[in-house]
């Protein structure tokens, strides 16, 4: 084995082990410290590209003062709920943060502030059909999760609502791709054509 080998593989063996340490984090070691509503009632059917929703998040006062200290950043997200994630790996809950794939999508990222912060979005129009709940993580300034509040109970029973997708997406879509198709056939038709009186012309 020459150096550069050896070196090689020394970053290899260097970077698995910094990603190893990295990756500790686990949701059940996060303090559930955010006080965190979100605006649909339980079971709303919510349309995707058109309807808001507002989240509420402040620090649970309770907490001892100063538990915040490190707080730096808030990341709201949308989360699903245990009915959309059956059959689902790809939506599957792990307490390892950075293998969860509860929360895919961000509803907002602001600077941790401990009265109450309000955000009203209105739903994105890619969002999937399927039952949610809203959930906000706090970073440190490392850019480490350290706590979170959802607008759910532990179960995640409370506080779920819906969003149906936009309909008519997936039929525009295969309009385009048709009319896509359609048009390269007939160009490469049109380029063999041209191809081919040019080379009788050229005899
Ligand atoms: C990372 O996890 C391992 C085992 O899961 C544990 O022994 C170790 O103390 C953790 N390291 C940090 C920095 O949390
Ligand atoms: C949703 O929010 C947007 C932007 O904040 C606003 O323009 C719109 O009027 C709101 N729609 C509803 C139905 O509240
Ligand atoms: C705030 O935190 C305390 C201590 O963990 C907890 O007992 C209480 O239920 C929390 N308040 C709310 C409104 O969730």
């Amino acid at each position: 084995m020459g150096l550069p080998t050896i070196l090689f593989l020394a970053v290899i063996s260097l970077s698995f082990l910094a990603l190893n340490c990295y990756a500790n984090g686990t949701f059940s070691a996060l303090q559930n410290s955010l006080l965190v509503t979100s605006s649909p009632k339980a079971g709303q059917v919510l349309k995707a590209g058109e309807k808001n929703i507002t989240v509420t998040w402040s620090f649970n006062k309770t907490f001892p003062a100063g538990t915040d200290s490190a707080y730096k950043t808030v990341k709201v997200k949308l989360c699903y709920a245990p009915i959309s994630q059956e059959n689902r790996p790809w939506r599957k809950t792990k307490d390892e943060l950075n293998k969860d794939r509860t929360c895919q999508h961000k509803i907002v990222s602001r600077p941790y502030s401990p009265s109450t912060n309000t955000f009203t979005w209105t739903i994105e129009r890619d969002i999937p059909s399927a039952t949610y709940f809203v959930r906000a993580y706090v970073f440190d300034t490392k850019d480490k999760e350290v706590a979170y509040g959802q607008a759910t109970d532990a179960a995640k029973k409370t506080n779920l609502f819906e969003v149906e997708a936009i309909t008519g997406r997936h039929a525009s879509l295969d309009i385009a791709s048709v009319c896509f198709s359609v048009f390269a056939v007939v160009s490469l038709a049109g380029f063999f054509y041209l191809e081919k009186r040019k080379g009788k012309t050229s005899k």
